[in-house]
C-alpha cells in the first residue's frame, strides 16, 4: 500500500466533479487500499479520491481514527437522498485546505445511498458529526471545498493568505 500525495487548494483538480465508478475492479480496489493508508497517515476523518488525484466517486472515512478500534468505511458513488434540519459544523477542516478551519452550515441529518467495495448497496442514516463528514466528502466529489461554503469575506481572506504564502516559496 502506498501513502498518496494529498492535493491542496488552489490545485484545480480539486474543483472538478468525480466520475461515477462503473466497475469495482482491481484498479479501484488498489485506490481504496492506498486511500486507507493515506487517511490514517494524514491523519484525517475523511478522504475523497479526488484529493489524491483520482477523479472517481469514492470516499473513505473513519470518525474515530485515533481510537484503538478503528473502523474504516468505504463509500462508492455516494448520493444524498434526503436531508433534514440545519447545523453549524464547528471548526470544520480539510486535508486539502491546510491550516484553516471554519464553521460551516450543514444539514443536521442526511440519508446517503451508495455501495461498499464489495458492491453491496448501502443506506446510511447519518446525524451529527458523521452527517457533517459525509456532506464534506460528498462535496469533494462534486468539486466543492468547505471554503466554498463560507462567507465570501472569509474566503477572500483565506485566498489572500494562500497567495502570499505561494509567493514566498
Ligand atoms: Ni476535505
Amino acid at each position: 500500500m502506498t501513502i498518496l500525495n494529498i492535493l491542496t487548494y488552489p490545485d484545480k483538480f480539486l474543483s472538478q466533479p468525480a466520475k461515477p465508478v462503473e466497475n469495482i475492479d482491481g484498479a479501484i480496489q488498489n485506490i481504496i487500499d492506498d486511500m486507507s493508508s493515506t487517511i490514517y497517515e494524514a491523519p484525517g476523518v475523511g478522504l475523497a479520491a479526488i484529493q489524491v488525484g483520482f477523479d472517481q466517486s469514492i470516499i473513505v472515512y473513519d470518525i474515530s481514527p485515533r481510537d484503538e478500534n478503528r473502523s474504516l468505511h468505504v463509500l462508492i458513488n455516494p448520493k444524498i437522498i434526503s436531508s433534514e434540519g440545519t447545523t453549524i459544523s464547528e471548526n470544520e477542516g480539510c486535508l486539502s485546505v491546510p491550516d484553516y478551519r471554519a464553521d460551516v452550515k450543514r444539514s443536521a441529518s442526511i440519508l446517503v445511498e451508495g455501495f461498499d467495495r464489495k458492491e453491496k448497496p448501502l443506506k446510511i442514516e447519518a446525524h451529527g458529526h458523521l452527517a457533517v463528514v459525509l456532506q464534506h466528502e460528498i462535496d469533494h466529489l462534486n468539486g466543492i471545498l468547505f471554503i466554498d461554503r463560507i462567507s465570501s469575506l472569509k474566503r477572500g481572506l483565506y485566498k489572500r493568505r494562500i497567495k502570499k504564502l505561494l509567493r514566498q516559496k
